[in-house]
């Protein structure tokens, strides 16, 4: 597998169209594009990594993974009160269908349906707990008590989070957000600033794998559960093609990053900041269906 790592980072470095990196939140549009890491953890613990896997990086998105782990945990199946399990088939900030769904997102990884979620486990608590709450989790899920939330990303999402707002706003006028759309809006851009390396990452990912030797954060039920939204809705509109060219259950973010679980066999991670036009890392997505073909990895 190392051998097939080395060779995807060195593919990878190659490529001349890496996509572009978002720029609607500022702190992220001055990463330079051309970085490209990947890391795989197995079971055991052991991890391989090629290419710049110990960079950190925003796991922007991939954060509403551990966010709905958290709130099956603390509300059990009423987090489907508030939030869907379909796909949107519609951009990951879309407003549209929103409205002609009565404030209920379609889904736990669209913005307003992950929004929905960090108002639910936020239960009146301030931001600053429920956001220690998800980095213990991260952590003791990566087994590294080093990971943290980068502050001026965060501030910087919090500067432009207008459309985030929006949704916040359209839910509380629907009932269906609970506290005070600032607390729910200020915990989300900070849960998306959380900063992890590649390899920190894939070492995360390990809590989905159902595998012995893998932290049980969640029950077995609930694995199965999170990685069955992760295949449906984890790439927004391109979850379909993710779905169809890689085969494994997966979630990404715009900070570049991706994280995919291979059930039972490994969790991997990668990242390089350009994305395509559906705002999922362009060469990410490549590496993986690499990866996941060379390795003969697939749910199906
Ligand atoms: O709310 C936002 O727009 C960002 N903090 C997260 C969006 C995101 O990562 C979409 N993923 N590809």
């Amino acid at each position: 597998m190392q051998a097939l790592l080395d060779q995807i980072a060195a593919e990878m470095a190659q490529a001349t169209d890496r996509g572009r990196v978002a720029d609607y939140i500022p702190e992220l549009a001055k990463i330079d594009p051309n970085q490209f890491g990947i890391a795989v953890a197995l079971p055991s613990g052991e991890v391989l990594t090629a290419g710049d896997a110990e960079t950190p990086f925003s796991i922007q998105s991939i954060s509403k993974v551990f966010t709905l782990a958290i709130a099956l945990g603390r509300l059990g199946d009423q987090i489907w009160t508030r939030v869907g399990r379909e796909p949107s088939g519609l951009a990951f900030n879309s407003i549209l269908q929103l409205e002609q769904e009565n404030g209920i997102p379609r889904n736990p990884f669209v913005n307003a349906g992950a929004i929905a979620v960090t108002d639910a486990i936020l239960q009146g608590r301030q931001p600053r707990e429920v956001l220690a709450e998800l980095i213990r989790f991260i952590q003791a899920a990566a087994e590294d008590d080093s990971i943290t939330i980068n502050q001026a990303v965060a501030k910087s999402e919090q500067a432009t989070a207008h459309r985030n707002i929006a949704l916040a706003e359209f839910m509380a006028a629907m009932g269906n957000l609970r506290n005070p759309t600032a607390l729910a809006i200020g915990t989300y851009v900070h849960q998306c600033a959380v900063e992890m390396t590649a390899a920190q990452l894939a070492r995360a990912g390990r809590f989905l794998l159902g595998a012995p030797g893998c932290p049980r954060l969640v029950s077995i039920a609930r694995i199965r559960r999170i990685n069955a939204l992760m295949m449906t809705c984890g790439h927004y509109d391109a979850s379909g093609e993710f779905a169809y060219r890689v085969g494994l259950p997966g979630k990404s973010g715009v900070g570049g990053g991706i994280l995919a679980i291979a059930p039972g066999k490994a969790s991997i991670a990668v990242w390089s900041p350009g994305l395509n036009d559906y705002g999922n890392s362009k060469l990410g997505a490549f590496a993986i269906e690499k990866l996941a073909r060379g390795m003969g990895w697939s749910v199906f």
